[in-house]
């Protein structure tokens, strides 16, 4: 049975060239990279070779790299290692849980935090940032890319409004990462999180930028690996993984293949949307990495749809690989305004670099027999009152 991958949100494919750049250290280059004699200098290379890498993903310095176990431990990094009972903090609705959930614990601490609205396209605006501020917030947390919708937030508007308030800013760039191209200076940002199973490096390694003179304490105490900001000793295959992702990531840009994929996406979603009444992308009119599309298909349950694509042999989700199975509709969308009965029908489209035209033909050809086939099962449905989907409103405030 044919098997297409469109959830290249929730995690990629490890490609054959990191696997191979990869391989020899989980063999005879086994050295630990503390370690003063031939193996240990061996692997120590492969780390800063790989930090190097990284640092030119993002346009800062080697020094400024901090290698963590994922995404969610460089942002628990960011948010604990600057934030002190006192402070305030300013973040978003839509942050990944692992930005949303380090917040709320922090005002379990007893700090205060503000949490920004976005608009129907997903958008924050930033003015509502610079009313935010006051004189003791600390740090703006606010994510690059959204991992359900692929919206980019401002960020380097918001790196202006942070450094004018000699504010500490931290973007989680998740889901931007090797998608985009990123600047640090550009953004103006302190802290920024990458996690390698995004962009095509093995699950269970990522990176923080920490911008140099950030005073951030350290959350694992230990060895003074990571110049004493992370310690524990390096998970070198992992972080060699990384490091040669990071290079490919350059490679494309450098070939154009993000214009590629955005326009197999786009083919995607014009396709789906021209043969599918009553469906919608939602962030619509804001800017969005090209891998990514969330469309909602009324009358039908996004679960539904998600079962009987993977019957079909196409995996896509309903957005936060971790919310899967919940009941509760996606905090990204209603947070956009979308009503919960229409959150509940948005599916979640991904591309990765392993995807082929091919791969978005067969969605092209399954998505709008499964939606119908759904939807004749649905008592809400009636054929009469759907509408062409160019005329569907947004929000779902019919
Ligand atoms: C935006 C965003 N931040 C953080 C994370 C967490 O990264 P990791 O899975 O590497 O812990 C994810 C993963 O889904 C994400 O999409």
């Amino acid at each position: 049975m044919r098997r297409v991958y469109l959830d290249n949100n929730a995690t990629t494919p490890v490609l054959p060239e990191v696997l191979d750049a990869m391989r020899p250290y989980f063999g005879e280059h086994f050295g630990n990279a503390s370690s003063i004699h031939h193996h240990g200098q061996e692997t120590r290379g492969a780390v800063e070779r790989a930090r190097e890498s990284v640092a030119t993903l993002l346009g800062c310095r080697p020094a400024e790299v901090v290698f963590t176990s994922g995404g969610t431990e460089a942002d628990n990094l960011a948010i604990f290692g600057l934030v002190r009972p006192g402070d305030h903090v300013i973040s978003s609705t839509i942050e990944h849980h692992a930005v949303l959930n380090s917040c709320k614990h922090l005002q379990e601490r007893g700090v205060e935090v503000t949490s920004l609205p976005v608009d129907g396209r997903g958008l924050l605006n930033p003015d509502d940032l610079r009313h935010a501020l006051r004189a003791n917030t600390k740090l703006v947390t606010i994510m690059f890319a959204n991992n359900e919708t692929g919206v980019i937030q401002p960020v380097a508007e918001i790196g202006e409004i942070c450094a004018d308030a000699d504010v500490y800013f931290h973007t989680d760039a998740v889901q931007a990462a090797s998608k985009v191209p990123i600047d640090v200076k550009t953004i103006g940002c302190d802290l920024l999180s990458i996690s390698g199973h995004k962009f095509h490096a093995p699950q269970g390694v990522g990176a923080l930028y920490v911008r140099k003179g950030t005073k951030l304490e350290p959350m694992l105490y230990g060895g003074s690996h990571e110049r004493s900001r992370r310690a524990g000793t390096e998970n070198v295959p992992g972080i060699v993984g990384l490091g040669k992702a990071a290079e490919l990531a350059m490679k494309a840009f450098a070939a154009g293949e993000d214009r590629l994929m955005a326009s197999l996406r786009d083919r995607l979603e014009e396709t789906v949307l021209g043969k599918v009444e009553s469906a919608g992308v939602n962030g619509t009119g804001a800017p969005r990495v090209p891998n990514t599309t969330n469309i909602f298909f009324d009358y039908l349950e996004g679960e539904a749809l998600i079962i009987a694509l993977d019957l079909k042999g196409l995996a896509v989700s309903t957005g936060a690989a971790c919310s899967s199975g919940a009941i509760e509709p996606s905090h990204v969308l209603t947070a956009m305004g979308l009503r919960s009965d229409r959150a509940r029908a948005s599916i979640r489209f991904s591309l990765g670099k392993q995807n082929t035209a091919e791969d978005v033909d067969f969605a092209i050809q399954l998505v709008p027999a499964a939606v119908e086939r759904l939807r004749e099962l649905s008592p809400l449905y009636n054929k009469d009152s759907a509408v062409h989907s160019e005329s569907v409103p947004p929000l779902g405030n019919r």
